[in-house]
């Protein structure tokens, strides 16, 4: 059978460095689930073509030729972890998972969409926290948790951006986050994280992560980002307002993170910041954090091109990122165990926003008691996923990159129990999805279609929807500056 004659070769292949475990909280640190080794984040942001261009039917971890290019670069680039902002449930993700972590990357998703009924309207949340609308982050929940490599799911995206919803969201974000904690604590196979990722408003900086992990831990965040792009060009741990940042966190009880760093207001980038980011003053808060963001997009924050034939080439900014992150030691980071209890009773109020502890009620209580129905597609690591792409790499003089093939750095243990053990709740998908040759190698002609939606990417959001990268942080920290 050919699934056994797979697992011999490995077996008696040269043993590989390490198995890849999930990652899990550990008071206010992100920790290896087995090794117990403290785990920080050098990652980057990865939307190709734009959150706002997303539509059903494509995705980004969906596309075998395209992830093969851009996790072979995200691989020479140094990251551990990447984040993507829109998935398509419905879609196979089995081949990019598996590629990325035979790398050594890890997954923290948005479950939210720019599509109507696939996240919150943040001014008037009550007209879209809906049964259809949980019925999508409960798929997006099982589609990526038969996975070691999904490290977190993000629960909402700067949703909460200005006074208007300050005072409608709050309750509704953490609605979601409680809806989506005890969906993984019925239905999954492992406590995987569950997130917020904010706009840095100072009106709002402690008050709404404080809100969020307070209560009863099955409603709370298991994390927190923060898109901050307050380092711009040459700047110190104080001249950025970095130790400002750091001081206003010192007391929360889990961990955080930049979900999206870069400031792009001085060009090219060096990416200077990335050493404090790294270092025991900014590490006692923040477990590192996502560059933003892998491909050049209108809003020129990217690190590479990708051109209408599929092509990619790397630009300054990601020479520069890479250089950075390969100093990064993080041997020498410590951590404080004496980390701060959550915090299991809320305030009567929270600065600046509506703090409402009394959450909505759920509006899919029997789809969240029963779980998805069985006809449902949980991914899951696979043998001999692609590790090459058809794409011409060019490096940073213009040149072809030669022999483009993703390192595998990690043992996957992938085998017949693992398939059985990762689909115990749900019906297995069928075999054909994910194996045999034909169907892992995209089309030329599909991927192209796909890259040429990149070029035509647009940098504004979805106006009505609580789904937003990139630029409006930059306009909430610039706010935010204003007022430290
Ligand atoms: C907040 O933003 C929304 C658009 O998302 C807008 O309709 C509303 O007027 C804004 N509120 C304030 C106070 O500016
Ligand atoms: C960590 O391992 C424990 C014990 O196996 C398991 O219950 C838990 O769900 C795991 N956590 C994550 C985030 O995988
Ligand atoms: C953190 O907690 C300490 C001790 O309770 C308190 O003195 C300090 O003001 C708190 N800091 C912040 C930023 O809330
Ligand atoms: C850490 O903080 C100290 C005190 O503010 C500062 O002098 C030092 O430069 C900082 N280190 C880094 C790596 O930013
Ligand atoms: C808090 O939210 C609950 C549930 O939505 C609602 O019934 C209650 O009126 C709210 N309380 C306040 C003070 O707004
Ligand atoms: C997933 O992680 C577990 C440890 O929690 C490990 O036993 C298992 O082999 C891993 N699976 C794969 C496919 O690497
Ligand atoms: C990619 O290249 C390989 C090896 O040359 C070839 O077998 C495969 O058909 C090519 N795939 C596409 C989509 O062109
Ligand atoms: C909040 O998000 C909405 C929708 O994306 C956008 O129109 C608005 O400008 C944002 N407000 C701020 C202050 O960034």
């Amino acid at each position: 059978m050919r699934f056994s004659a797979l697992i011999s070769a490995a077996a008696l292949a040269a043993p590989l460095a390490s198995a890849l475990n999930p990652i899990a909280v550990s008071g206010r640190y992100f920790v290896d689930n087995v090794t117990g080794d403290p785990f920080w984040i050098k990652g980057v942001d990865y939307q190709p073509g734009g959150s706002a261009d997303f539509e059903d039917g494509v995705d980004v971890l969906a596309n075998t030729e395209t992830c093969a290019r851009d996790i072979y670069l995200l691989q020479q680039l140094g990251v551990n972890t990447i984040r993507v902002y829109a998935v398509d449930p419905t879609l196979d993700h089995d081949e990019c998972m598996t590629m990325m972590a035979s790398a050594g990357i890890y997954l923290i998703l948005d479950v939210n969409t720019p599509i109507y009924s696939q996240s919150l309207n943040r001014d008037e949340p009550w007209t879209t926290y809906t049964e259809t609308y949980l019925s999508h982050v409960f798929q997006v929940i099982e589609a990526f948790s038969g996975y070691n490599n999904t490290l977190g799911y993000f629960a909402g995206n700067e949703v909460i951006n200005n006074s208007t919803s300050a005072e409608a969201s709050p309750p509704y974000v953490k609605a979601v986050v409680r809806d989506m904690k005890q969906y993984i604590s019925k239905h999954i196979l492992r406590q995987i994280p569950v997130g917020y990722s904010a706009a840095d408003d100072t009106r709002y900086r402690v008050s709404l992560p404080d809100y969020l992990e307070c209560g009863p831990e099955d409603e709370s965040i298991d994390f927190y980002g923060v898109n901050s792009y307050q380092w711009c060009g040459d700047q110190t741990y104080t001249s950025s307002g970095y130790d400002i940042l750091v001081d206003a966190y010192l007391n929360f009880s889990v961990p955080m993170f930049l979900s999206e760093y870069g400031c792009n207001l001085v060009t090219p980038r060096t990416f200077q910041e990335v050493g404090t980011i790294f270092s025991n003053n900014f590490t006692s808060v923040f477990s590192g954090g996502l560059a933003y963001e892998f491909s050049q997009e209108d809003n020129a924050y990217g690190l590479v091109t990708i051109d209408s034939d599929g092509g990619a080439s790397v630009m300054s900014d990601y020479t520069a990122l890479s250089t950075r992150y390969a100093a990064v030691e993080t041997s020498t980071l410590t951590t404080d165990t004496s980390s701060t209890a959550r915090p299991t009773k809320c305030a009567a109020t929270y600065a600046n926003i509506n703090g409402n502890t009394t959450l909505p009620t759920c509006q899919a209580s029997s789809l969240l008691s029963a779980g998805l129905d069985s006809s449902y597609n949980r991914g899951r690591l696979i043998s001999g996923a692609v590790l090459t792409t058809n794409y011409t790499i060019y490096d940073i003089d213009g040149n072809a990159i030669d022999n483009v093939t993703i390192a595998v750095t990690e043992d996957l243990a992938i085998s017949d129990d693992t398939a059985i053990e990762q689909t115990d709740k749900t019906t297995p998908r069928s075999a054909g999805s994910s194996s045999g040759t034909s169907s892992r190698v995209a089309s030329k002609t599909a991927s192209s279609t796909a890259s040429g939606s990149a070029a035509s990417a647009t940098a504004s959001s979805a106006a009505e929807h609580a789904f937003a990268a990139g630029p409006l942080s930059l306009v909430a920290v610039v706010f935010g500056l204003f007022f430290l």
